[in-house]
C-alpha cells in the first residue's frame, strides 16, 4: 500500500493568506527548514490503480497538479481520473471544500458518516457533483467498509470509521450549546483504519482529535502507521502567539506537548511509525530547526510534509 500526504497543514494552510506571524513570514520568504504546506489531505493506493483521497481540501487542485499519480494517464480516455473515491473524516471547510473543485461530470464515490453526508445534503452547492455520477455512500461506525469504485469494483482498500472526541464543523457550531460541545454529535469527527488486504497492513488517519482515550489507544495497538492531529504544540498557542482567542481544545484539537499532550498519551502504544499532520500555522514544529521540532523527533514522531510517502 502506498500512502502520500497531499496536504500536511491545518485549515488555512501554511503560510495562511492573512497571517503575518513569524512562521508564516518565514515560509513566505522561503527560509530553509520552514516548508510551505497545503491543507489537510491524504491519498492512498493499494492495488496500483485506484487512488483514494482522504479529505478534499480547498487546495486539491494544486495537490493533484503536483502529484502525477492523481492525474489522467496519457493513454486514458479524454476525461478520466485515477481517483476512485473520496473519504471524509469530518465536515470542516478544509476537508470538504475541495469537493467543489471535483465537478466536471466525473464519476467517483464519496464516503462519509451519516452526520457528514447530511451536511453535504443540506448545502445544495454540493449538487454541482452530479448525483447520477458521484455516488454518496455511508460509512457506518465500527464496521469495515470496502472502498469500491463507482463501477462497484474493489480498490483493495477497506476502511473502518470510528468516532473520536472532537467538535462539529466550525460553521455548524450552535452557540446555544456552548457548554456542551456546540451541538457536536457522534460521527461529526472520525478516525479511520485504512487496511490493505494485499499488504496486510493498517494505517490510521486521525487528523482531528480532541483527546486520546482508552478506546483509541486499543485500536492503535500494533498499527503500522499513524497519521495524527498535530494542529497545535501547546493548547494556548494561538493565544500566546497573539493570532486568535481560541485554545486547541476549543477547536477540538489535542495539543502535542506536555504530560497531557498526544505524544505522552500515545507513548506506550505500539505503533511502528507515527506522523503529525493537520499542523496549524502557529505550531513551532513547522520550523525544522526549532527545539519543539527536535523534541517531537526525539519522542519518535515524524513531522508530516506535503509529498511525504509511506510504503506499507
Ligand atoms: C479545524 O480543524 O479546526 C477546522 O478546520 C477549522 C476551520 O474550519 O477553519
Ligand atoms: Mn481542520
Amino acid at each position: 500500500m502506498r500512502l502520500k500526504i497531499l496536504g500536511s497543514a491545518a485549515g488555512g494552510g501554511f503560510p495562511q493568506w492573512n497571517c503575518n506571524f513569524d512562521l508564516s513570514r518565514a515560509a513566505r520568504k522561503g527560509v530553509e527548514g520552514v516548508k510551505p504546506r497545503t491543507q489537510s489531505s491524504l491519498a492512498a493506493c493499494a492495488n496500483g490503480t485506484d487512488w483514494i483521497i482522504f479529505n478534499a481540501s480547498p487546495d486539491i487542485r494544486e495537490q493533484i497538479a503536483s502529484t502525477p499519480e492523481l492525474q489522467p494517464a496519457e493513454d486514458a480516455p479524454l476525461r478520466s481520473t485515477p481517483i476512485s473515491a473520496i473519504v471524509l473524516t469530518n465536515a470542516d471547510v478544509d476537508h470538504i471544500a475541495g469537493l467543489l473543485s471535483l465537478r466536471e461530470r466525473q464519476a467517483f464515490v464519496i464516503y462519509a458518516t451519516r452526520r457528514v453526508l447530511e451536511v453535504l445534503e443540506q448545502n445544495s452547492i454540493f449538487n454541482v457533483l452530479d448525483r447520477s455520477l458521484v455516488v454518496r455512500r455511508e460509512l457506518v461506525l465500527n464496521e469495515p467498509t470496502s472502498i469500491l469504485s463507482s463501477h462497484g469494483a474493489s480498490t483493495g482498500l477497506t476502511v473502518e470509521a470510528f468516532a473520536v472526541p472532537g467538535k462539529v464543523a466550525l460553521f455548524l457550531e450552535d452557540p446555544a450549546y456552548a457548554d456542551t460541545g456546540f451541538g457536536t454529535k457522534t460521527g461529526d469527527t472520525i478516525g479511520l483504519r485504512i487496511w490493505s488486504e494485499a499488504a496486510q497492513a493498517a494505517a490510521f488517519y486521525v487528523p482531528g482529535c480532541a483527546a486520546v482515550d482508552g478506546d483509541l489507544k486499543q485500536r492503535l495497538h500494533e498499527a503500522n502507521c499513524l497519521l495524527f492531529d498535530g494542529t497545535v504544540y501547546t493548547d494556548g498557542e494561538m493565544i500566546d502567539s497573539g493570532v486568535g482567542p481560541k485554545t486547541g481544545q476549543r477547536m477540538g484539537h489535542l495539543h502535542i506537548s506536555g504530560p497531557d499532550g498526544s505524544a505522552a498519551a500515545l507513548a506506550d502504544v505500539d505503533i511502528a511509525r507515527r506522523i503529525y499532520v493537520h499542523i496549524n500555522n502557529t505550531n513551532p514544529i513547522l520550523d525544522e530547526r526549532s527545539l519543539e521540532a527536535a523534541w517531537v523527533r526525539e519522542t519518535g514522531w515524524e513531522v508530516g510534509y506535503d509529498g511525504m510517502e509511506i510504503a506499507l
